[in-house]
Protein backbone atom coordinates (compact mmCIF):
# COMPACT_ATOMS: atom_id res chain seq x y z
CA UNK A 1 0.00 0.00 0.00
CA UNK A 2 0.96 3.40 -0.95
CA UNK A 3 2.27 5.41 2.31
CA UNK A 4 0.82 9.16 3.31
CA UNK A 5 3.85 11.53 3.12
CA UNK A 6 3.51 14.20 5.36
CA UNK A 7 5.27 17.09 4.97
CA UNK A 8 5.77 19.65 8.69
CA UNK A 9 5.93 22.59 8.99
CA UNK A 10 6.36 24.30 12.30
CA UNK A 11 8.43 22.04 14.64
CA UNK A 12 7.15 24.00 18.19
CA UNK A 13 4.56 22.76 20.88
CA UNK A 14 2.43 21.35 17.94
CA UNK A 15 4.61 19.94 15.36
CA UNK A 16 6.91 18.17 17.70
CA UNK A 17 3.50 16.36 18.79
CA UNK A 18 2.89 15.33 15.59
CA UNK A 19 6.13 14.03 15.11
CA UNK A 20 5.77 11.67 18.39
CA UNK A 21 2.37 10.80 17.70
CA UNK A 22 3.58 9.42 13.95
CA UNK A 23 6.75 7.70 15.67
CA UNK A 24 5.13 6.61 18.64
CA UNK A 25 2.44 5.16 16.60
CA UNK A 26 3.75 4.00 13.42
CA UNK A 27 1.42 0.37 13.71
CA UNK A 28 -1.58 1.85 15.18
CA UNK A 29 -2.01 4.31 12.57
CA UNK A 30 -1.04 1.81 9.63
CA UNK A 31 -3.76 -0.68 10.92
CA UNK A 32 -6.67 2.36 11.27
CA UNK A 33 -6.19 3.80 8.21
CA UNK A 34 -5.20 1.08 6.03
CA UNK A 35 -1.77 2.33 4.84
CA UNK A 36 1.62 3.87 6.56
CA UNK A 37 1.80 7.68 7.87
CA UNK A 38 5.06 8.65 7.20
CA UNK A 39 6.97 12.08 7.52
CA UNK A 40 8.94 13.06 4.69
CA UNK A 41 10.40 16.64 5.17
CA UNK A 42 9.87 19.38 7.90
CA UNK A 43 10.47 22.79 8.41
CA UNK A 44 11.53 25.35 11.59
CA UNK A 45 13.10 28.27 11.99
CA UNK A 46 16.26 27.41 13.81
CA UNK A 47 17.76 24.05 12.29
CA UNK A 48 20.20 24.15 14.94
CA UNK A 49 17.26 23.33 17.64
CA UNK A 50 17.33 20.77 20.08
CA UNK A 51 13.31 19.52 20.15
CA UNK A 52 13.67 16.43 21.93
CA UNK A 53 12.65 14.76 18.65
CA UNK A 54 14.86 12.82 16.15
CA UNK A 55 14.52 14.49 13.17
CA UNK A 56 17.23 12.62 11.74
CA UNK A 57 15.30 10.76 8.87
CA UNK A 58 13.32 13.52 7.85
CA UNK A 59 14.65 16.69 4.92
CA UNK A 60 14.76 20.05 6.53
CA UNK A 61 13.69 22.26 4.41
CA UNK A 62 14.20 25.88 5.03
CA UNK A 63 11.36 27.59 3.39
CA UNK A 64 8.23 26.26 4.42
CA UNK A 65 6.69 27.26 1.26
CA UNK A 66 9.40 25.21 -0.60
CA UNK A 67 8.57 22.16 1.71
CA UNK A 68 4.32 22.57 0.93
CA UNK A 69 5.31 22.92 -3.25
CA UNK A 70 7.88 19.10 -2.52
CA UNK A 71 6.52 15.93 -4.97
CA UNK A 72 7.30 13.51 -2.37
CA UNK A 73 4.87 14.79 0.37
CA UNK A 74 1.16 14.57 -0.26
CA UNK A 75 -0.35 16.20 2.89
CA UNK A 76 1.26 19.52 3.96
CA UNK A 77 0.96 20.38 7.66
CA UNK A 78 1.06 23.60 8.76
CA UNK A 79 1.78 24.09 12.41
CA UNK A 80 3.53 27.69 12.01
CA UNK A 81 1.04 29.52 13.29
CA UNK A 82 0.35 33.40 12.02
CA UNK A 83 -2.62 35.09 9.94
CA UNK A 84 -0.37 36.01 7.33
CA UNK A 85 3.30 35.70 6.49
CA UNK A 86 4.95 31.96 6.03
CA UNK A 87 1.71 30.43 7.26
CA UNK A 88 -0.51 31.46 4.20
CA UNK A 89 2.32 31.44 1.70
CA UNK A 90 3.13 27.94 2.51
CA UNK A 91 -0.36 26.68 2.58
CA UNK A 92 -1.52 28.53 -1.10
CA UNK A 93 1.33 26.97 -2.60
CA UNK A 94 0.03 23.53 -0.92
CA UNK A 95 -2.68 24.20 -2.63
CA UNK A 96 -1.64 24.88 -5.68
CA UNK A 97 0.60 22.05 -6.21
CA UNK A 98 -2.21 19.60 -5.29
CA UNK A 99 -1.27 19.04 -1.75
CA UNK A 100 -4.33 18.52 1.10
CA UNK A 101 -3.58 20.39 3.85
CA UNK A 102 -4.28 20.49 7.72
CA UNK A 103 -3.78 23.43 9.65
CA UNK A 104 -4.26 24.31 13.65
CA UNK A 105 -4.11 28.03 12.46
CA UNK A 106 -7.10 29.55 13.54
CA UNK A 107 -6.31 32.44 12.82
CA UNK A 108 -5.21 31.98 9.47
CA UNK A 109 -8.55 30.25 8.97
CA UNK A 110 -10.98 32.83 10.17
CA UNK A 111 -9.86 35.40 8.17
CA UNK A 112 -9.03 34.05 5.37
CA UNK A 113 -10.69 30.46 5.75
CA UNK A 114 -13.18 31.42 2.57
CA UNK A 115 -10.87 32.47 -0.01
CA UNK A 116 -8.54 29.07 0.83
CA UNK A 117 -11.53 26.83 0.82
CA UNK A 118 -11.79 28.37 -2.83
CA UNK A 119 -8.96 27.56 -3.74
CA UNK A 120 -8.91 24.18 -2.29
CA UNK A 121 -12.43 23.65 -4.71
CA UNK A 122 -10.33 24.72 -7.49
CA UNK A 123 -7.78 22.43 -7.20
CA UNK A 124 -9.83 19.68 -5.99
CA UNK A 125 -8.06 19.39 -2.41
CA UNK A 126 -9.32 20.40 1.04
CA UNK A 127 -8.16 21.84 4.00
CA UNK A 128 -9.08 19.79 7.61
CA UNK A 129 -8.46 21.88 10.57
CA UNK A 130 -10.00 19.80 13.30
CA UNK A 131 -7.10 21.40 15.68
CA UNK A 132 -7.56 24.88 15.15
CA UNK A 133 -10.85 24.56 17.27
CA UNK A 134 -11.10 23.55 20.84
CA UNK A 135 -7.62 21.52 20.59
CA UNK A 136 -8.03 18.20 21.37
CA UNK A 137 -11.61 18.37 21.28
CA UNK A 138 -13.28 16.86 18.16
CA UNK A 139 -15.60 19.11 17.81
CA UNK A 140 -16.15 19.74 14.31
CA UNK A 141 -16.04 16.19 13.37
CA UNK A 142 -19.03 16.33 15.53
CA UNK A 143 -20.86 19.12 13.74
CA UNK A 144 -19.81 17.42 10.15
CA UNK A 145 -20.51 14.27 10.79
CA UNK A 146 -22.35 12.84 14.17
CA UNK A 147 -24.93 15.66 14.32
CA UNK A 148 -24.85 16.30 10.14
CA UNK A 149 -29.08 15.39 10.59
CA UNK A 150 -29.77 18.34 12.50
CA UNK A 151 -30.52 21.90 12.14
CA UNK A 152 -27.94 23.28 14.29
CA UNK A 153 -29.73 26.26 16.41
CA UNK A 154 -26.63 27.44 18.75
CA UNK A 155 -22.96 26.90 19.31
CA UNK A 156 -21.37 28.36 22.38
CA UNK A 157 -18.64 27.29 25.11
CA UNK A 158 -15.54 27.99 26.37
CA UNK A 159 -12.53 27.93 23.77
CA UNK A 160 -9.47 29.52 24.80
CA UNK A 161 -7.47 27.23 27.22
CA UNK A 162 -5.28 29.95 28.63
CA UNK A 163 -8.18 32.15 29.68
CA UNK A 164 -9.56 29.17 31.58
CA UNK A 165 -6.54 28.40 32.73
CA UNK A 166 -5.98 31.64 33.84
CA UNK A 167 -9.58 32.72 35.42
CA UNK A 168 -9.95 29.09 37.50
CA UNK A 169 -6.26 29.57 39.02
CA UNK A 170 -7.21 33.53 40.10
CA UNK A 171 -9.95 31.82 41.65
CA UNK A 172 -8.55 28.52 43.23
CA UNK A 173 -4.77 29.92 43.88
CA UNK A 174 -5.02 33.83 44.08
CA UNK A 175 -2.34 33.88 42.21
CA UNK A 176 -1.46 37.18 39.99
CA UNK A 177 -1.56 37.40 36.23
CA UNK A 178 1.60 37.42 35.45
CA UNK A 179 2.76 34.16 37.51
CA UNK A 180 0.09 32.41 35.44
CA UNK A 181 1.07 33.43 32.59
CA UNK A 182 4.77 31.94 32.76
CA UNK A 183 2.42 28.76 33.72
CA UNK A 184 0.51 28.73 30.52
CA UNK A 185 3.53 29.33 28.62
CA UNK A 186 5.27 26.07 30.35
CA UNK A 187 2.04 24.26 29.19
CA UNK A 188 2.39 25.49 25.45
CA UNK A 189 -1.13 26.99 26.00
CA UNK A 190 -0.16 30.70 24.91
CA UNK A 191 -0.62 31.61 21.46
CA UNK A 192 3.05 33.38 20.21
CA UNK A 193 1.01 36.65 20.70
CA UNK A 194 -0.75 35.74 23.83
CA UNK A 195 -2.74 39.33 23.82
CA UNK A 196 -4.48 37.04 21.16
CA UNK A 197 -5.21 34.94 23.79
CA UNK A 198 -6.54 36.91 26.56
CA UNK A 199 -7.94 39.57 24.30
CA UNK A 200 -10.54 36.86 23.19
CA UNK A 201 -9.64 36.87 19.95
CA UNK A 202 -7.97 33.34 19.25
CA UNK A 203 -11.49 32.12 20.70
CA UNK A 204 -13.08 34.38 18.78
CA UNK A 205 -11.39 33.00 15.58
CA UNK A 206 -12.49 29.56 16.79
CA UNK A 207 -16.19 30.57 16.79
CA UNK A 208 -15.86 32.06 13.75
CA UNK A 209 -14.50 28.88 12.34
CA UNK A 210 -17.14 27.04 14.21
CA UNK A 211 -20.64 29.20 13.50
CA UNK A 212 -19.44 28.69 10.43
CA UNK A 213 -19.51 25.51 9.89
CA UNK A 214 -22.82 25.52 11.93
CA UNK A 215 -24.59 27.58 9.87
CA UNK A 216 -23.40 27.26 6.86
CA UNK A 217 -22.22 30.53 6.39
CA UNK A 218 -18.66 32.55 5.56
CA UNK A 219 -16.28 32.88 8.94
CA UNK A 220 -17.26 36.16 9.52
CA UNK A 221 -14.55 37.51 12.07
CA UNK A 222 -15.42 40.88 11.88
CA UNK A 223 -18.89 40.62 12.88
CA UNK A 224 -18.14 38.99 16.82
CA UNK A 225 -18.77 41.25 19.45
CA UNK A 226 -15.61 40.40 21.47
CA UNK A 227 -13.87 41.25 24.83
CA UNK A 228 -11.19 39.82 26.58
CA UNK A 229 -10.26 38.79 30.35
CA UNK A 230 -7.58 41.57 30.71
CA UNK A 231 -9.91 43.34 33.00
CA UNK A 232 -11.21 40.94 35.44
CA UNK A 233 -9.61 41.55 38.84
CA UNK A 234 -9.56 39.34 41.93
CA UNK A 235 -12.26 41.28 43.14
CA UNK A 236 -14.42 40.52 40.32
CA UNK A 237 -13.64 36.95 40.45
CA UNK A 238 -14.45 37.24 44.81
CA UNK A 239 -17.92 39.09 43.82
CA UNK A 240 -18.73 36.57 41.66
CA UNK A 241 -18.24 34.11 43.93
CA UNK A 242 -19.98 35.32 46.37
CA UNK A 243 -23.20 35.22 44.72
CA UNK A 244 -22.86 31.91 43.17
CA UNK A 245 -20.99 32.54 40.05
CA UNK A 246 -17.57 32.31 37.95
CA UNK A 247 -16.97 34.28 35.11
CA UNK A 248 -15.66 32.64 32.08
CA UNK A 249 -14.93 33.96 28.90
CA UNK A 250 -18.06 32.63 26.60
CA UNK A 251 -18.33 32.67 23.07
CA UNK A 252 -22.11 32.16 21.65
CA UNK A 253 -23.08 31.97 18.55
CA UNK A 254 -26.76 31.84 17.50
CA UNK A 255 -29.39 32.07 15.20
CA UNK A 256 -32.47 34.62 16.18
CA UNK A 257 -35.16 36.32 14.12
CA UNK A 258 -32.47 39.05 13.51
CA UNK A 259 -30.30 36.94 12.34
CA UNK A 260 -26.65 35.45 13.26
CA UNK A 261 -25.15 36.65 16.89
CA UNK A 262 -22.04 36.05 17.55
CA UNK A 263 -19.78 37.19 20.87
CA UNK A 264 -17.30 36.21 22.75
CA UNK A 265 -16.78 37.94 26.41
CA UNK A 266 -16.68 36.90 30.33
CA UNK A 267 -19.95 35.93 31.38
CA UNK A 268 -20.95 35.18 34.81
CA UNK A 269 -21.92 31.27 34.99
CA UNK A 270 -23.48 29.64 38.38
CA UNK A 271 -20.55 28.50 40.02
CA UNK A 272 -22.19 24.53 40.45
CA UNK A 273 -22.87 24.21 36.27
CA UNK A 274 -20.64 22.14 34.00
CA UNK A 275 -19.36 25.25 32.41
CA UNK A 276 -18.66 26.46 36.13
CA UNK A 277 -17.01 23.82 37.16
CA UNK A 278 -14.50 23.66 34.04
CA UNK A 279 -10.70 23.75 34.97
CA UNK A 280 -7.60 24.78 33.84
CA UNK A 281 -7.08 24.57 30.08
CA UNK A 282 -10.42 22.55 29.71
CA UNK A 283 -12.45 23.63 26.83
CA UNK A 284 -16.45 22.65 26.78
CA UNK A 285 -18.23 23.43 23.47
CA UNK A 286 -22.02 23.05 23.13
CA UNK A 287 -24.03 22.37 20.58
CA UNK A 288 -27.47 22.69 19.79
CA UNK A 289 -29.40 20.87 16.92
CA UNK A 290 -33.33 20.91 16.03
CA UNK A 291 -33.55 16.59 16.35
CA UNK A 292 -30.80 16.35 18.89
CA UNK A 293 -31.16 19.01 21.30
CA UNK A 294 -27.80 19.49 23.72
CA UNK A 295 -24.89 17.56 23.35
CA UNK A 296 -21.88 18.58 25.28
CA UNK A 297 -18.29 18.06 24.63
CA UNK A 298 -15.44 18.82 26.75
CA UNK A 299 -11.96 18.20 26.52
CA UNK A 300 -8.82 19.24 26.66
CA UNK A 301 -7.76 22.46 24.49
CA UNK A 302 -4.58 23.14 24.50
CA UNK A 303 -1.22 21.76 24.57
CA UNK A 304 1.29 19.27 22.65
CA UNK A 305 -0.57 15.73 23.32
CA UNK A 306 -4.32 17.30 22.73
CA UNK A 307 -3.56 19.37 19.55
CA UNK A 308 -1.13 16.97 17.93
CA UNK A 309 -4.18 14.76 18.58
CA UNK A 310 -6.74 16.48 16.82
CA UNK A 311 -4.45 17.08 13.93
CA UNK A 312 -4.07 13.25 13.29
CA UNK A 313 -7.64 12.61 13.13
CA UNK A 314 -7.22 15.01 10.15
CA UNK A 315 -4.44 13.44 8.98
CA UNK A 316 -6.03 9.77 9.26
CA UNK A 317 -9.46 10.89 7.78
CA UNK A 318 -7.18 11.43 4.66
CA UNK A 319 -4.98 8.43 4.67
CA UNK A 320 -8.61 6.89 4.43
CA UNK A 321 -9.45 8.92 1.33
CA UNK A 322 -12.13 11.15 3.27
CA UNK A 323 -12.03 14.29 0.74
CA UNK A 324 -14.82 16.16 3.02
CA UNK A 325 -14.48 19.78 2.75
CA UNK A 326 -15.13 21.52 6.35
CA UNK A 327 -16.56 24.23 5.37
CA UNK A 328 -19.65 22.40 3.85
CA UNK A 329 -22.26 24.68 2.44
CA UNK A 330 -21.94 27.85 0.31
CA UNK A 331 -22.38 31.14 2.31
CA UNK A 332 -25.67 32.40 2.99
CA UNK A 333 -26.14 35.57 4.38
CA UNK A 334 -27.44 35.25 7.89
CA UNK A 335 -27.53 39.08 9.51
CA UNK A 336 -25.94 40.09 12.39
CA UNK A 337 -27.73 41.04 15.79
CA UNK A 338 -27.43 42.32 19.43
CA UNK A 339 -27.37 38.94 21.12
CA UNK A 340 -29.24 37.47 24.25
CA UNK A 341 -28.35 34.68 25.92
CA UNK A 342 -30.23 31.54 27.87
CA UNK A 343 -30.40 28.39 28.89
CA UNK A 344 -26.87 27.64 29.86
CA UNK A 345 -25.78 24.57 30.64
P1 LIG B 1 5.07 27.36 18.52
O1 LIG B 1 5.37 28.81 18.64
O2 LIG B 1 5.39 26.47 19.64
O3 LIG B 1 5.77 26.77 17.21
C1 LIG B 1 5.77 27.46 16.00
C2 LIG B 1 6.73 26.75 15.06
O4 LIG B 1 6.70 27.37 13.79
C3 LIG B 1 8.18 26.79 15.54
O5 LIG B 1 8.78 25.55 15.34
C4 LIG B 1 8.83 27.83 14.64
O6 LIG B 1 10.21 27.58 14.39
C5 LIG B 1 8.04 27.66 13.38
N1 LIG B 1 8.02 28.86 12.58
C6 LIG B 1 7.56 30.07 12.92
N2 LIG B 1 7.75 30.95 11.92
C7 LIG B 1 8.36 30.26 10.93
C8 LIG B 1 8.84 30.60 9.65
N3 LIG B 1 8.76 31.86 9.19
N4 LIG B 1 9.40 29.64 8.90
C9 LIG B 1 9.50 28.38 9.36
N5 LIG B 1 9.07 28.00 10.57
C10 LIG B 1 8.51 28.93 11.34
O7 LIG B 1 3.52 27.28 18.15
P2 LIG B 1 2.47 26.14 18.52
O8 LIG B 1 3.02 24.82 18.17
O9 LIG B 1 1.95 26.38 19.89
O10 LIG B 1 1.26 26.51 17.52
C11 LIG B 1 1.32 26.20 16.17
C12 LIG B 1 -0.07 26.45 15.56
O11 LIG B 1 -1.03 25.65 16.24
C13 LIG B 1 -0.57 27.90 15.71
O12 LIG B 1 -1.37 28.20 14.59
C14 LIG B 1 -1.45 27.84 16.95
O13 LIG B 1 -2.46 28.82 16.95
C15 LIG B 1 -2.06 26.47 16.77
N6 LIG B 1 -2.55 25.83 17.98
C16 LIG B 1 -1.75 25.72 19.08
C17 LIG B 1 -2.21 25.07 20.20
C18 LIG B 1 -1.38 24.92 21.42
O14 LIG B 1 -1.91 24.43 22.42
N7 LIG B 1 -0.12 25.32 21.41
C19 LIG B 1 -3.55 24.51 20.23
C20 LIG B 1 -4.32 24.65 19.03
C21 LIG B 1 -3.82 25.30 17.93
P3 LIG B 1 11.34 27.61 15.55
O15 LIG B 1 10.94 26.52 16.50
O16 LIG B 1 12.60 27.32 14.85
O17 LIG B 1 11.24 28.97 16.16
N1 LIG C 1 -3.73 29.53 22.85
C1 LIG C 1 -4.80 28.61 22.67
C2 LIG C 1 -5.51 28.40 23.99
C3 LIG C 1 -4.27 27.32 22.15
O1 LIG C 1 -4.99 28.80 25.02
O2 LIG C 1 -6.61 27.85 23.97
C4 LIG C 1 -5.37 26.39 21.72
O3 LIG C 1 -6.01 26.83 20.59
Amino acid sequence: TQALRLGIAGLGTVGVGVVKIVRRHADLLQARTGRPIVITAVSARDAAKDRGVNLSDYVWETDPVALAKRDDIDVFVELMGGENGPAKASVEAALASGKDVVTANKALLAIHGQDLAEQAEATGRVIRFEAAVAGGIPVIKSLTEGLAGNEITRVMGVMNGTCNYILTRMQSQELGYNALFEECAQLGYLEADPNLDVGGIDAAHKLALLSSIAFGTKPNFDGIQIEGIQHISLDDIHQAADMGYRIKLLGVAQRSARGLEQRMQPCLVPSASALGQLEGGTNMVVIEGDAVDQVVLRGPGAGEGPTASAVMGDVCDLARGLQISTFGRPATSLQEATPAITGLP
